[in-house]
């Protein structure tokens, strides 16, 4: 049976599509079986994040209207073939999806996998309830400005209610230089003052930002944090990307103030 994760974060755009497809790519890359579902109804991007948006046939509301079978809907990586990715309806109008519907397809689901993501909507509303209902593990996404900290802080609190296994704090785009010059929090402090296990450190990195579909590339400093993130997921380790290396001592500190006065 298949572990099922939802990704969350509260505040929007803080990275929770890209989280869940790199993330999605790496176990994929590992020998992994990985279904990446789209959650977020209506705002779906997973499909043109993973490249897979003119391949998908039927969405997550065929499935539950009975339209198709819930393998039907799946699309195999072009890039992995254990990926597969479940994409989310394209029109909002569409979106009456319940808990019990969902639970129904992921649950269906669940063997043939060994993760399955729910890539979540932004916010606590009713797509967030939805996604959360369905999963047993949660993984929270911030950023390290203030605004995102608020709303990962309101998320956790209310995951408390949701009784479930596991929940880790990814700090996503983090920026090494101003963390070294104490302008904003360290991911480790973040972690201290939400009081949440911290999985996976991602800095902020042009080749995420510059990369439309698929995967990133291997040798980005986002990837090498990417595969720490995966593996710290499979063995319960706790290794973090070194965030900071770029921008401690005499070249360092050269480092910093060239990317402070872009
Ligand atoms: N580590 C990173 N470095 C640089 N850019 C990033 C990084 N993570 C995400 N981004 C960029 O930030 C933007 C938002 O990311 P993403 O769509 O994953 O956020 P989201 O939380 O899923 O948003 P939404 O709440 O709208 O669903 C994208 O343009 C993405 O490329
Ligand atoms: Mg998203």
């Amino acid at each position: 049976m298949a572990k099922i994760i939802v990704v969350t974060s509260g505040k929007g755009g803080v990275g929770k599509t890209t989280v869940t497809a790199n993330l999605g790519f790496r176990l994929a890359a590992l020998g992994k079986r990985v279904c990446i579902a789209d959650a977020d109804f209506g705002l779906n991007n997973l499909d043109v994040v993973t490249g897979v948006e003119n391949l998908v046939v039927y969405d997550i509301v065929d499935c539950v209207e009975g339209k198709c079978r819930a393998k039907q809907a799946l699309i195999q990586s072009p890039v992995n073939k254990n990926l597969y990715v479940l994409p989310s309806v394209h029109s909002f109008a569409r979106a009456g999806v319940s808990v019990e519907n969902l639970k129904e397809l992921v649950d269906g689901l669940s063997p043939s996998f060994d993760y399955i993501f729910l890539d979540c909507p932004a916010g606590i509303d009713v797509g967030f309830r939805r996604a959360v209902s369905v999963c047993s593990q949660a993984l929270v996404v911030t950023s390290t400005q203030l605004s995102s900290l608020r709303d990962a802080d309101k998320v956790l609190s209310i995951l408390r209610s949701f009784r479930l296994d596991y929940v880790g704090l990814i700090v996503n785009r983090v920026r090494g230089d101003l963390v070294a010059d104490g302008l904003v929090l360290s991911p480790e402090e973040i972690a201290g003052v939400l009081k949440t296990d911290i999985l996976g450190v991602i800095p902020d990195d042009d080749a995420v930002f510059l990369n439309n579909a698929g995967m990133i590339p291997a040798e980005c400093p986002s990837a090498r944090a990417i595969r720490l993130l995966a593996s710290n997921l499979i063995g319960g380790k706790n290794k973090l990307f070194n965030y900071k290396a770029d921008y401690v001592g005499f070249f360092g500190s050269i480092r910093r103030s060239l990317r402070r006065n872009l």
